[in-house]
């Protein structure tokens, strides 16, 4: 007899298409309710959800401040054209370019319900403040699955774009890597210096009059949180000012607190020209995007029209959720307090990572850490190979965080941590001691392989 939970969970099978996965054999938990740092199934059992959702949720689930806004907003307004003005939609935008580093000189917000439509928005942006139609991505980046955020895309999520891609015009380049330098380099200042050369001839050989932008994640998100060297970002922003090419962060996983500062771009201290922001912004309570814009070149579109537009442009209940999720990251300082994780998380996780061979390296900023998994620590082998087919032992980290109450993602032979910014002290020491159980289940799963 099918009981009511294997029931729910047929007719999702039945019924749901599952991003990125192949259909046929997905067993997941059925979550129902979250709380805090926690996420709870049908059957009641509680996971310490490692990874804010996916690098969303950083006020944790739940958040009773958050939740109210959203009620009220639901009882006064649910829609709201977008080409009319709105209340929250201005509170929203003014305390967004408030935390945006443009000073004095301020900026404007476009509103969009997701990171990848932010993305293509800014391009747009870039490409009609500048007149030019180039754009350089970087390799290893995720910028999202629309038809031209796939085309920014320099991994293999691009590839069922592909031949096809619809942007043309995008030219990627490789950024470093101090585990795995491209630049063939250990030494982090040759690192930078060498990867700075790759992007000065890059732009020389397109044309620099033709290269409206640059776009890059302030650390490299989904693609192994790669935090660059010293001199890495600053040095972009001088290609861009010697050459009239603007400087976008894709801070949609970057923003909000995550790497310790409102702003990847502000805890490394490099100003971009655009931001595109998403997930963090509402903790990902409600779907909403954006694109903000330093005033020099939003001013541009005061006589020309803009060359972009959603019906959920602006939603009220996406700026109710936004403008209630700012003001709960004051309320609890988080942004600081993620700095403070980053100390503790990165300790415990060093400790994780001297108790197994098998833990190649630890990196991180604020409350964002990867754990990359090798099968030879001195030569770096990785476990398993970036964008191959095979998983090896991997699934058994996965499996082993779900029996030990957590839910987890990475990529590969990465694992990314990444808690909500409200985790305890407590709950760092409780999510290290979980994960450092399931390292030792995929390191067994990976000696059983070996024989
Ligand atoms: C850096 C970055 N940019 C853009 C996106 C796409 O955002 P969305 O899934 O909201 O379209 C993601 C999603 O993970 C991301 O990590």
């Amino acid at each position: 007899m099918i009981v009511a939970g294997e029931a729910l969970k047929t007719k999702h099978a039945r019924y749901v298409l599952t991003p990125w996965l192949a259909q046929g054999n997905l067993q997941p938990p059925m979550i129902v309710r979250g709380e805090g740092i926690y996420l709870y199934d049908d059957d009641g059992q509680r996971y310490a959800d490692l990874t804010s959702g996916l690098i969303a949720v950083n006020l944790g689930h739940g958040h009773p401040g958050v939740r109210a806004a959203m009620h009220a907003q639901v009882d006064r307004l649910c829609f709201s054209p977008p080409n009319w003005f709105n209340d929250t939609r201005a509170e929203l935008a003014e305390a967004l370019v408030g935390l945006a580093p443009w000073g004095a000189e301020g900026g404007r917000a476009f509103f969009t319900t997701s990171g990848a439509a932010a993305n293509e928005d800014a391009i747009k942006f870039a490409r009609a403040v500048t007149g030019r139609a180039k754009v350089l991505a970087a390799y290893r980046s995720f910028h999202g699955s629309g038809a031209g955020s796939a085309t920014l895309t320099g991994e293999n999520r691009r590839w069922y774009n592909e031949p096809t891609n619809v942007m043309p015009g995008v030219v990627h380049f490789w950024t470093p890597f101090p585990y795995r330098s491209p630049f063939f380099t250990d030494d982090p200042a040759e690192e930078t210096r060498r990867a700075l050369q790759h992007v000065a001839e890059t732009i020389a050989a397109e044309n620099p009059n033709a290269v409206a932008a640059i776009l890059i994640e302030p650390v490299i998100g989904s693609n192994g949180v790669i935090v660059f060297p010293p001199g890495y970002l600053a040095g972009l922003r001088a290609l861009c000012d010697a050459h009239g090419i603007l400087l976008v962060f894709d801070e949609v996983m970057t923003g909000f607190g995550r790497v310790g500062a409102a702003f990847g771009g502000e805890r490394f201290g490099v100003v971009p020209d655009l931001m595109t922001i998403a997930k963090g912004v509402t903790s990902g309570y409600v779907p909403l995007g954006g694109v903000l814009i330093r005033e020099r070149y939003a001013r541009g579109f005061d006589d020309k029209p803009l060359p972009a537009g959603h019906t959920y442009s602006g939603h009220p209940l996406a700026m109710a959720t936004g403008v209630a999720t700012l003001q709960a990251y004051r309320d609890g300082d988080l942004f600081a307090r993620a700095k403070a994780i980053e100390s503790r998380l990165r300790a415990g996780l060093e400790r994780v990572r001297d108790a197994h061979e098998i833990v190649g390296e630890v990196r991180g900023a604020g409350a964002f850490f990867a754990l990359e998994f090798v099968s030879d620590r001195k030569t770096r082998a990785p476990l398993v190979p970036w964008q191959g087919t095979s998983m090896g032992p991997m699934p058994s980290l996965f499996a082993g965080l779900k029996k030990r109450g957590a839910y987890g993602f990475g990529r590969y032979n990465v694992m990314h941590i990444a808690p909500p910014l409200i985790i305890t002290d407590d709950q760092i020491d409780e999510v290290v001691a979980t994960i450092d159980g399931a390292v030792g289940d995929l390191s067994e799963a990976h000696a059983a392989a070996r024989g």
